[in-house]
This record gives structure tokens, C-alpha cells and sequence, in this order.
């Protein structure tokens, strides 16, 4: 059984218009749009969904307000999918739709759906530069889905990734006492598809990433979203863990869109990394007036126990 990546995003929001002007404005191809449901993809195949907060049919939200709804993770296989279901039908409902997607809820209550992939993301080429100065456009085109991040009660920190480690095979990669879980699908080389955060200490759809070819097309497609009057989250910068390139906006639709490129891969080889302390939020960030730390490792950040 094999989980690949992230496969659909579902939004309810409370206005539609600005949730579609968003995403467009985001740089995502808008499939289709109507007064209660649109539909926006990327070359990989991965789609966001928005529909009214109101509609009864969307899974229950435990938290307020415009928020995900739903996140259906991509699987390799038909068998796979009817594994999966054969797992999680042990202990909880889950339905079928017509077009074979199996809706179900994980441990915390969060909304989770499973389908047979549709599509692979383009493998990046560089292109050639021979008599072609670098014209690129000053917006962004992201080209597929990596991870989604939930905020979770710190208590609740075991019960979240046991799921998803338990039942659902994901791997860790990076364990941290104070901050959170970052783990991968099974069949994934993404530093992290998810990450549970432990902060605010309430659950909370946070934010979700779409991957762009490099740092000046993080940088295009922010630029391009500030001249839209959409707001920075943060500045960008590069993580630590996860080492990605990043800019974060706040979206409408509910918690924070983040533009990524860069991120490291892991495979099986990567042993997890514990640390009791997280070793920080960023090697550097652009902001000169921002308060994380920068420039590495803080003196005394625990090294990665073995
Ligand atoms: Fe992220």
C-alpha cells in the first residue's frame, strides 16, 4: 500500500468570489467555477476544491470559520485504496463515492478522503539558456501540492501521528518535543506531505504548500500577490527542517497558502531525527526587522539524537 502525496484539497469557505479570486491570483488553473463549488488544478494533477461553508454535505469541521474540510491523499493503486479501506473500516465509517473516493475522518476529527492518484507532477527540466536571456514571468505557476500543516492541541501530539504512522504507514522524518511532527507519505521523498504543529495549542487547518521551480519564482509570485493587496503571512526565507525556500500568505479560504521550492528528500535510508528542542524556524529570512533566528542553529540547539 502505497500513499504518494496529497491529492485534493477541500475548502469551505464563507465567500466565494474573493476564495476564487485567490486562487487564481495564486497561480493556480481555475478547472471551474459556479456559485457553490469551484475547482482549481496544477500540471501534477492535484486539485483545490471550494465550496460554501454552509453545505451540509462537507465533512464536520472541529474548528470555525473558512478552513479545509477535507484532505484526500493520493494513493498508487486500486489495491491499495481497497486496503486502505479494509484498515480504517475496522473502526470507523467510511463512505464511498460514486467515483470511488472513500471519505472517512482521522483520530483528531479531521476530515481525510483516500483516491487513486490522477497524474504525476512534470519532472522539472532546466531550460536551455543558449541565446535566451532569463525572461521569466513575474508570477507563479505552481506546479503541484507538497504538504498541508494542522495546527493540533499539544496534548493530542502521540494520538496524531500515530494514525498516520499506525494505520496509514507514513514515515517520520523530524520529531520535535516543543514544536511538532513532520512526517511523509510511504510513497513520497518530500521532507514532509504533513505536519502537526503544536501551536496555537488548538486544532486548526494551517497552512498548505504548492511547490514553484525556484527562489525568484517564490519571489515573482509574491510580489504579484502583495500588488493584489493579499497580505504576507511571513517574509521569505529557508526553513530549517524541511531546508525549503518559502513565502506564506494568508488566504481567505482559511489559514495560510505558502509558495516552496528546494525542499530535501528523503528516502528509507533517512533515519529519524529527534529533537527535543526544535533547532528554529529559519536559516535566514529576508526581513531584516524579524525576530526568529537566524543564520543556523542557535548556539546550544540540541544536535539530532541518534
Ligand atoms: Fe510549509
Amino acid at each position: 500500500m502505497k500513499i504518494n502525496r496529497v491529492e485534493s484539497l477541500i475548502y469551505g469557505v464563507g465567500d466565494m468570489d474573493i476564495g476564487v479570486r485567490y486562487f487564481q491570483d495564486w497561480g493556480l488553473q481555475q478547472k471551474s467555477t459556479s456559485a457553490d463549488r469551484s475547482e482549481f488544478g496544477m500540471p501534477s494533477g492535484q486539485t483545490v476544491v471550494l465550496r460554501l461553508a454552509t453545505d451540509a454535505a462537507l465533512p464536520k469541521s472541529p474548528f470555525g470559520g473558512p478552513t479545509v474540510r477535507e484532505v484526500v491523499w493520493g494513493v498508487d493503486t486500486q489495491a491499495s485504496l481497497k486496503e486502505l479501506h479494509d484498515e480504517l473500516k475496522r473502526d470507523r465509517e467510511v463512505k464511498v463515492d460514486a467515483d470511488g473516493t472513500l471519505h472517512t475522518h482521522d483520530d483528531l476529527g479531521f476530515g481525510i478522503g483516500f483516491r487513486v492518484q490522477n497524474g504525476v507532477a512534470p519532472a522539472r527540466t532546466e531550460g536551455a539558456r543558449m541565446n535566451k536571456p532569463y525572461d521569466p514571468p513575474r508570477s507563479a505557476s505552481p506546479q503541484r501540492m507538497g504538504h498541508v500543516v494542522y495546527s493540533i492541541k499539544r496534548a493530542d501530539q502521540q494520538k496524531a501521528a500515530d494514525f498516520y504512522m499506525k494505520r496509514l504507514q507514513f514515515r517520520m522524518t523530524d520529531h520535535t518535543e516543543d514544536l511538532g511532527d513532520f512526517m511523509r507519505c510511504n510513497g513520497s521523498n518530500d521532507h514532509h506531505n504533513l505536519f502537526f504543529l503544536k501551536a496555537p495549542d488548538f486544532p486548526a487547518f494551517n497552512h498548505v504548500a504548492f511547490e514553484v521551480r525556484d527562489f525568484d519564482e517564490i519571489i515573482f509570485g509574491g510580489k504579484n500577490m502583495r500588488s493584489k493587496n493579499w497580505k504576507p503571512y511571513a517574509p521569505p526565507g529557508r526553513h530549517i527542517l524541511g531546508s525549503n525556500l518559502f513565502w506564506y500568505f494568508n488566504n481567505p479560504c482559511g489559514g495560510q497558502t505558502e509558495y516552496f521550492a528546494d525542499m530535501d528528500l528523503m528516502d528509507d535510508n533517512f533515519k529519524t531525527r529527534n529533537w527535543e528542542k526544535t533547532p528554529g524556524y529559519s536559516m535566514w529570512t529576508i526581513d531584516p526587522g524579524d525576530t526568529v533566528v537566524e543564520g543556523g542553529r542557535p548556539p546550544g540547539a540540541p544536535q539530532p539524537a541518534a
